[in-house]
């Protein structure tokens, strides 16, 4: 019989093996699913020897991660701004620049002022900022919009698990069904090009939904579009957030800039200039 300790250094030289990144930390976590428990607990049971059932369970989630199979699809879940997210093929995993995206907004943009009432994220996959910012700020009103059938269900599906109840949750290509107003919208829309997404890794490119990666115009048709309509969309002094892809966040702050009233742009944690801050006239 093997030991967890055996099994997790054979499954990590594996991973490496197939150009998994961080074999260690994935094992760790698939072994811990097997097993029901904590990765932490892992470390206290190193000597413990896996029954076949454990064995067979783990080996196959295993095989899937070697085919690069994202690790949150195969735990089904993933963290997300403090909330638990079911998570599949249907919509995009959730990033952390995206969650530093709202830290931003919540830390640093809109410390300002008080909360704002009326809030709208624009493809809003699986529902993550949208819950997020409806937890963060429970007397807003948040309405959250995709295009996707798939991911609306999603996000349906998490608002329901996570028990949110100020949020509403609309089919639209960004603002066709939309006639009211926001204090806030936030968008993390598709901002990637061809080569971009071929050059990207295959939990990406075969295992996200190409509506959530691509955009034409070199990844900036949605972000001009979202720019372009969302002064109809802002009450007085309200703010647009966008996450957008290399090089962009720039280019729109000098195209849009007649646009609003001040447009700022920040950079995430590897110094992309990553965040566009719209503030309305
Ligand atoms: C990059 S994903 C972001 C998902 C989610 N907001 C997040 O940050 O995890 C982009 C989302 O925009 C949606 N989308 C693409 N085109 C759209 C359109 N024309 N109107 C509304 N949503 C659209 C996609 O379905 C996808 O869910």
């Amino acid at each position: 019989m093997q030991s967890v300790l055996e099994v997790l250094d054979k499954c990590a030289a594996y991973f490496s093996a197939k150009g998994v990144p961080n074999p260690k930390f994935d094992a760790q976590m698939l072994l811990a699913r097997a097993l029901k428990c904590k990765r932490l607990e892992l470390f206290l049971q190193f000597e413990r020897p896996m029954s076949d059932s454990e064995l067979s369970l783990f080996r196959d989630f295993a095989r899937r991660r070697a085919k690069r199979e994202p690790l949150q699809h195969i735990l089904g879940e993933v963290e997300f701004f403090g909330l638990r997210l079911k998570c599949d093929r249907r919509a995009l995993i959730p990033r952390p620049e995206t969650e530093e995206m709202l830290d931003n907004i919540i830390k640093l943009r809109l410390c300002n002022s008080s909360s704002p009432a009326k809030i709208l994220d624009l493809g809003t996959g699986s529902g993550a900022m949208a819950l997020a910012l409806a937890k963060h700020f429970p007397d807003s009103s948040v309405l959250a919009v995709d295009a996707s059938d798939q991911a609306l269900e999603l996000a349906r599906e998490n608002a329901a698990v996570a028990s949110i109840r100020n949020i509403e949750i609309r089919k639209s290509d960004w603002f066709e069904n939309i006639d009211e107003s926001f204090d806030l919208i936030v968008a993390n829309p598709p901002y990637l090009n061809e080569i971009e997404i071929s050059e990207a890794e295959p939990e990406v490119r075969e295992f996200d939904p190409i509506s959530a990666l691509l955009s034409p115009d070199n990844g900036m048709r949605d972000l001009r579009k979202i720019l372009g309509n969302a002064p109809k969309h802002l009450n007085c002094g309200g703010f647009l957030v966008c996450e957008c892809g290399l090089g962009q966040a720039e280019k729109l702050s000098v195209e849009f800039s007649n646009f609003y009233g001040k447009i700022d742009t920040a950079k995430d944690l590897s110094h992309v200039e990553r965040y566009i801050f719209c503030q309305a006239k």
